[in-house]
């Protein structure tokens, strides 16, 4: 059965970019699109035309770069800047102006001081004027979710008249629960005449956590685009992240029953250039992209992958672009995972060598938090000529990493199965071959098989 189709809109390059840090020049936009244009998102907001010369100039580069995305410039409700953000898309293939006016009572009071009478009429004209240039025009009501929903309905209802194509329904201050977020997209649905004609959109902020649960509820009431960024970056708390919205989506296709034309290997690449280019890192246990989200430190955990990452995995770091699971050796590491990083880095023992391998190395992970490899060789060698502690491992050179052995990753490598829903070769019935770093050992570990579409990218449910 065909899966209904979600647009996937990314705002990276215009709300992302408004968040403090994120501001990019035009060379870093053009990036970056580019980027996105590998993810195959459907739709790229590059900018906001009148902001500023730059904005300009990137949405005007990007349109005129990029084929395949449709390219949105976004104006405020007036003619001046629905002109400029014509004038950036004229090089588009795909152009779509797309148009904001504050709706709720609090906006028209306190930001705007217009009435609502005044609101419908400036959001109308904009609309009309835009779609006289642009047959793609999609109109945001900001703050829709704290807007007087009879008066929601009845502006969304002129601008569908007006020639919207796209209504798209901001949360702009992360202020609502799923269920609700849910029913106020599944009141539109009733209540707006022409609504069936439209995509309706989500776009929601996550200043309590919830953009993108918020997000997903609204897609299954009826949503067919959702708004979000790259790392969720975006105003204040960001927007709904991107890769968490494409994966919670693939990864349970029996709750979320949708499709989108995301390569979901570009996943991390994306996310990896956008925090190289703003030098805004990654929160370590970021879903999807974070360096920890694919890291297994305690033993058990550690012990369970390497039999089965069915055991501890919910989709496989390759789906995602992630190159290899990574076992981080710490304190919280069992003999298993000792005992397989020594094997990659060349070293096979006995139980009991192992035994006194892994107490001098509990000792030293006591004291540094990660045991790299060349922590680990240091180790080795002093148990072999019979030296009575590793005390003074990762202490040499002042206290830093001794120098004694090159540095290596510190991480097990588990090259596994890739996702052929994510594009590539799926190779579902092989061992899985555990690999050191060149010229150095290795040793098959056999998991079980894995068969179906969705198991490419859930390891076991
Ligand atoms: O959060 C918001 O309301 C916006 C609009 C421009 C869609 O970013
Ligand atoms: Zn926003």
């Amino acid at each position: 059965m065909d899966r209904p189709r979600i647009t996937i809109f990314d705002t990276t390059l215009r709300d992302g970019e408004q968040s403090p840090g994120c501001s990019m020049n035009v060379q870093e936009k053009l990036r970056l699109a580019q980027q996105l244009d590998r993810l195959c998102v459907d739709v790229i907001e590059a900018g906001f035309p009148i902001a500023s010369d730059g904005d300009f100039e990137a949405v005007q580069s990007i349109a005129a770069a990029l084929r395949r995305p449709i390219i949105a410039g976004l104006a405020r409700a007036c003619t001046g800047d629905v002109d400029r953000a014509w004038q950036a898309l004229q090089g588009a293939v795909h152009p779509r102006i797309h148009i904001v006016l504050a709706t709720s009572d609090i906006h028209l009071k306190y930001k705007l001081r217009i009435t609502r009478e005044k609101c419908l009429e400036q959001a109308r004209e904009a609309v009309r004027h835009a779609k006289s240039l642009c047959a793609d025009v999609e109109f945001s009501p900001e703050d829709a979710t704290r807007t007087d929903v009879g008066f929601l309905c009845q502006v969304i209802e002129a601008m569908i008249a007006a020639g919207a194509t796209t209504v798209n329904i901001p949360d702009t201050v992360g202020y609502s629960m799923p269920e609700e977020y849910g029913q106020l997209i599944r009141t539109l649905r009733e209540r707006v005449a022409g609504i069936d004609k439209v995509t309706i959109s989500t776009h929601c902020h996550n200043d309590l956590g919830l953009a993108v649960a918020n997000s997903l509820a609204g897609v299954q009431q009826g949503a067919r685009q959702v708004e979000c960024a790259i790392n969720g970056i975006g105003e204040r708390a960001g927007n709904a992240s991107l890769e968490e919205i494409v994966m919670a989506m693939r990864v349970r296709p029996d709750r979320y029953p949708y499709e989108t034309a995301i390569a979901s290997e570009q996943l991390f690449p994306s996310s990896q250039m956008l925090a190289e280019i703003t030098r805004v890192p990654v929160q370590p246990n970021k879903a999807i992209i974070g360096r920890n989200a694919f890291a297994h430190e305690a033993g058990i955990h550690q012990d369970g992958m390497l039999k089965n990452p069915l055991t501890y995995e919910i989709m496989t770091p390759q789906s995602v672009g992630v190159p290899d699971s990574r076992l981080v050796l710490g304190k919280h590491s069992g003999r298993h995972a000792l005992a397989l990083r020594c094997e990659q880095l060349g070293h096979q023992f006995e139980r009991r060598e192992l035994d006194e391998i892994y107490r001098r190395f509990m000792v030293l992970a006591d004291r540094i938090k990660k045991v790299q490899d060349s922590h680990l060789l240091e180790l080795i060698q002093d148990v072999a000529s019979g030296a009575v502690s590793s005390g003074s491992i990762g202490k040499d050179d002042g206290g830093g990493p001794s120098k004694k052995f090159p540095p290596a990753a510190a991480t097990l490598h588990l090259p596994r199965a890739v996702s052929a829903a994510a594009g590539a070769n799926a190779n579902d019935s092989h061992p899985a071959q555990v690999s050191g770093s060149a010229g150095q050992a290795s040793l098959s570990i056999p998991f079980t098989d894995h068969h179906s579409e969705q198991e490419d990218y859930l390891w076991g449910v």
